[in-house]
This record gives C-alpha cells, sequence and structure tokens, in this order.
C-alpha cells in the first residue's frame, strides 16, 4: 500500500515539474502569468536609483494589472537586487533568466551594471530594456539590448552648450569618477563639445566611487580659476563633492548629468547646492497632464515625489508590455522586433522613439537647483536644438514644449 502510493506520488510530481519546465520555457508560468525580470540596485551605494526604478515600474504594472492585464494574461515582476555592485548586477541576470525563466528584462540604472548585465541577456536571447544607462556602449552589446533614455554623447554635448551658452563659461573643469563608465563616457562628450565651441578645459580630476574626501582635487581645480566645474558623477560622492567644494570657497556654477538625481543629493545642504544645475529625464514641475497624473498616482502609492528614475521605470515598464500586447505574444524574436518598433511612445520622461541603434530620441531637460529644490532652467530637444528657454530657471513661467 504505502509502496504503491509512493510510485503514484512520485509520478504525480514527476509530471507535474514536466508541464511546470516546459510552461516555463515561453516565460508562462503555471497561473498564466508573463514573468518579467528586474535587476535594480535596492542596496548599496546607489540605493535610490534601483528603488525608485522598481517603484515606477511596480506602478506601471499593476496599473496593467488592475486593468486586466496583457494577452489574457497577468504581469508578474520578479525583481533581483544587485547591492549596486557590478559582479552582482551578472549573477542577478543569470538567476532571472535560468531561475526564474522570464521572458524579458529591465534594468539595470547604473551603465556599468547593465554592460555587466547585458551580455547575458543578448547570449540568451531574452529582450532587456534599460531604463537609464546613457552610456553610449550599453546597446551595442546586441540586437537584444534597447534603452529608453537618451545617450551620453547627447546629454553631455546638451550640458557643454549650457555652460558655454546659457552659463557663459569660457573655462571649465572636470572633477570625473573612473569607476564609472557613464562618468567617463560624460565627461568625454562634455569636454569634446566645451572645446568645439571655443571654451577651454582647464583643469581635470579623478575620483573612485566610495572615496568621501575630495578635497585635494578640488583645491587643485580651485588654482586653475574655472568658470563652471563639470562632475559628471552619482549623487552619493556629488552630495560629498558639492559640500567640500562651497567649503573650500568654490562659488561657481557647479553642473552634472542625471546621475545627481536623488532625494539625498542635496539633504541638509540645501544652500551649498544654490547655483548648480543637473541634466535630467523628467521633472516634476512639467505642467503636461499625464506627467501630472503620474505624479498623482505615484505620490498616492508611495507618499513622496516620483525622481528620474521612478519615471523612466514607469516609462520602460509600459513600453515593454505594449510591445508585449503588439506581438501578441512573449516569444522572444516576436517580442524583439516589437520593442524595436517603438515610435513616439507619450511617455512620462517625453515622447520616445527607437532608432535603429535601439536608442531613445528624446529631448533632455537642465534643472537648476533652488534651495534643494529642482526647477526648470531648459529643455533640449532630440536634436539638440533649444525648446525652452527660462532664463534663470527660478521661475517656470511656460509650459515646456515636449
Ligand atoms: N544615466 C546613469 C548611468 O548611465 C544612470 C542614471 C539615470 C542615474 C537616471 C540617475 C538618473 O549610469
Amino acid at each position: 500500500m504505502n509502496k504503491y502510493f509512493s510510485v503514484v506520488t512520485a509520478v504525480v510530481v514527476l509530471t507535474s515539474a514536466t508541464f511546470l519546465s516546459s510552461c516555463k520555457k515561453e516565460g508562462v508560468a503555471e497561473g498564466n502569468d508573463i514573468i518579467i525580470g528586474e535587476y535594480a540596485s535596492m542596496t548599496g551605494q546607489t540605493a535610490t536609483f534601483g528603488q525608485s526604478v522598481h517603484a515606477g515600474a511596480v506602478l506601471a504594472i499593476d496599473e496593467i494589472n488592475q486593468g486586466g492585464g496583457i494577452i489574457g494574461k497577468k504581469i508578474v515582476l520578479k525583481s533581483e537586487d544587485d547591492q549596486s555592485k557590478t559582479e552582482d548586477a551578472t549573477a542577478a541576470v543569470q538567476k532571472l533568466i535560468n531561475r526564474d525563466k522570464v521572458i524579458a528584462l529591465l534594468g539595470e540604472v547604473a551603465s556599468s551594471r547593465s554592460k555587466a548585465g547585458g551580455p547575458i541577456a543578448q547570449q540568451s536571447k531574452i529582450p532587456m530594456i534599460s531604463p537609464a544607462s546613457t552610456n553610449e556602449d550599453v546597446t551595442k552589446i546586441g540586437d537584444y539590448i534597447f534603452r529608453i533614455c537618451f545617450i551620453d554623447p547627447f546629454q553631455g554635448n546638451a550640458l557643454a552648450s549650457f555652460a558655454k551658452k546659457s552659463l557663459g563659461a569660457k573655462r571649465a573643469a572636470v572633477l570625473q569618477d573612473t569607476k564609472q563608465d557613464y562618468s567617463i563616457g560624460l565627461a568625454n562628450a562634455f569636454r569634446e563639445t566645451f572645446r568645439k565651441s571655443g571654451g577651454d578645459v582647464v583643469s581635470e580630476q579623478a575620483y573612485s566611487s566610495g572615496d568621501k574626501d575630495f578635497r585635494s582635487a578640488l583645491t587643485s581645480i580651485r588654482a586653475t580659476n574655472p568658470d563652471v566645474i563639470f562632475i559628471p558623477g552619482y549623487y552619493n560622492e556629488v552630495s560629498l563633492i558639492v559640500r567640500q567644494a562651497r567649503e573650500l570657497g568654490i562659488t561657481v556654477p557647479l553642473l552634472g548629468g542625471d546621475g545627481w538625481d536623488s532625494d539625498e543629493l542635496t539633504k541638509g545642504a540645501e544652500q551649498q547646492f544654490n547655483n548648480t544645475y543637473l541634466s535630467n529625464h523628467f521633472s516634476v514641475e512639467d505642467p503636461d497632464a499625464a506627467v501630472q497624473n503620474f505624479v498623482t498616482k505615484y505620490k498616492a502609492k508611495f507618499q513622496k515625489d516620483p525622481d528620474a528614475m521612478a519615471a523612466l521605470g514607469y516609462d520602460a515598464a509600459r513600453i515593454l508590455t505594449q510591445a508585449i500586447t503588439r506581438a501578441g505574444s512573449t516569444d522572444a524574436a516576436k517580442l524583439r522586433d516589437a520593442i524595436a518598433a517603438t515610435k513616439d511612445f507619450n511617455g512620462v520622461t517625453g515622447k520616445i522613439t527607437l532608432n535603429a541603434q535601439r536608442n531613445a530620441e528624446k529631448p533632455i531637460t537642465i534643472l537648476k537647483i533652488v534651495n534643494g529644490k529642482y526647477h526648470f532652467a531648459q529643455r533640449i530637444g532630440p536634436n539638440g536644438e533649444t525648446q525652452t528657454d527660462f532664463k534663470t530657471g527660478d521661475t517656470p513661467v511656460t509650459a515646456p514644449a515636449k
């Protein structure tokens, strides 16, 4: 009796295991769900990047599921925390693909980590959409790797033009993080455009992610008397760099890119951040109705304002799910083609069209930090044209062009 029972049990277990693994191959689990993977820095040095992008994606997916899901199925988001470490990003992608059998991936924010996870997605032919990695090389990994943000040659160009034309700077200093591909690429783009437009790069200094004392680099920069200092880093270090620069008596405008964006950037140093600017993907001040609707929903769910990563996470999840709907399937090649065909998507980070390089063509916003708050300074269109110029950035008087 016992023997008979155990044989039956074994057969049942085996059958359901075979059933599950055959279903998982197509990324559709037992509950008829579509499994999407996400790898993000939920903890560690740039924890707000992962937490925000995750919150944005969750908001989008919850809305879609509440509306009945897509192609008759619900979406399940499986998240892996890479702890802000490049090595862990690779392992996270491996887990999501091999263990969870995800049909597509969202991630990462930091370019170095997308470059670590991307090759695994490409080899496995699992479409990956980076919400926020702006380094040029990320999408060069292969034809399954996409992004929905602009790229650093565009961002660096916009910042250099802003420094030259709007701030009137002739002499720029650059302080870059040599541990991050993002920082190196953005510094290169800025330097090139600033020089081309007739400016001088008078000082170049470097640091590494995790450093805490930037005084000697800043002292060298101060000696060269720049009109502006460009700091293409992440918020954690930038937060300290700006405080230390002001303590050393450096009063000139300080300028950075999207990596500055975090609600932790200016905390406790709001005054020292006056006369600083950053480029970004999004502003809560954008009067566009879709943006304001997103801000309201996000605030209701998470009790705080969305930052750029949250907005990008929201857009990335929606672009992916729309592509699944258009493909009518989760088949990898069909889904890849559907993502590639994204055109004029009305995102909360602007109108998004993916080009042949799988990069997004969209506008960029320059923000001015005033008493710890980000205000619109300028909106620059996908072809480098100034769409809106607020001159001082203090008062967002007109609706910015989209
Ligand atoms: N663009 C940054 C990178 O490529 C990441 C980032 C995006 C940070 C948006 C903040 C906001 O590493």
